[in-house]
């Protein structure tokens, strides 16, 4: 499967999750890991906590991955992205489910100050929680949503590593695709009931892997995502 990035420096490909309970930590991680990593990503947990300031000093150390998440009616969305690209980010989340002309209005409020990324269906949601709320089964909807938000201008997609070849097939080879749920070979899985490998992320299409805990936990951070980078040849 083709990834939209294919001849990127490999560490550029690297997402790391700044998941710390301060933003202290995750500065100093982020000093850490200049020129490590391509991306840091600030989640809901930190920005709840610090807002702005959180992307202001991370910022200073590479590009921002927002991970926030936005589902609302077009309007407030569009508002809310508009306000996120004054930030500086690079990437921002929202919810493929919120339909078209919301993922539309992501992009619109966005314009040059972020690229849109489409979140299809959260791993945690069960099919049965799916169809609890009407839903078919997540094999359907993921390529129906990763098909849904790329029409709506999405140049982006979040997707489980089990999903990147539906995805890639759905959407074509220019989307960049971004993966959670990657461990380095030899690694504990923590609570990703599927992890891949790095290479195997790769290779089945993805663009950045989002990595967390195997990076963020080690003794050695910047070595920790080192080897992952040179993993990946
Ligand atoms: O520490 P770890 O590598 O598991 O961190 C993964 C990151 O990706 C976390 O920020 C988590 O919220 C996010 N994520 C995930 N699984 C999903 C969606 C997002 O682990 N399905």
């Amino acid at each position: 499967m083709r990834s939209a990035t294919p001849t990127v420096p490999p560490h550029e490909r690297i997402v790391v999750a700044l998941d710390v309970p301060t933003l202290g930590e995750a500065e100093r991680l982020a000093a850490q890991l200049r020129g490590a990593v391509g991306w840091y990503k600030i989640g809901l947990e930190v920005f709840a906590a610090h807002g702005p300031a959180a992307v202001t000093a991370i910022r200073a150390h590479g590009p921002v991955f927002l991970d926030v998440k936005l589902h609302d009616i077009p309007t407030t969305v569009e508002r809310a992205a508009a306000r996120i690209a004054d930030l500086g980010v690079g990437l921002v989340t929202v919810h493929a489910g919120g339909g078209g002309p919301m993922v539309e209005a992501a992009v619109r409020g966005l314009g040059q100050g972020g690229e849109v990324l489409a979140v299809t269906v959260l791993t945690s949601t069960s099919d049965e929680e799916l169809a609890a709320i009407g839903l078919g089964p997540a094999a359907v909807q993921v390529p129906q949503l990763a098909r849904l938000a790329t029409r709506a201008g999405a140049p982006g997609l979040v997707c489980a590593p089990r999903d990147l070849a539906a995805v890639r097939q759905a959407v074509g080879p220019g989307v960049r695709l971004v993966t959670p749920g990657v461990r380095p070979a030899g690694a504990g899985t923590d609570d990703h009931a599927r992890a891949a490998t790095p290479g195997q992320a790769v290779a089945d299409g993805a663009d950045l892997l989002v990595v967390g805990r195997p990076i963020t936990r080690a003794d050695d951070p910047r070595a920790a995502a080192e080897a992952i980078a040179s993993s990946l040849g």
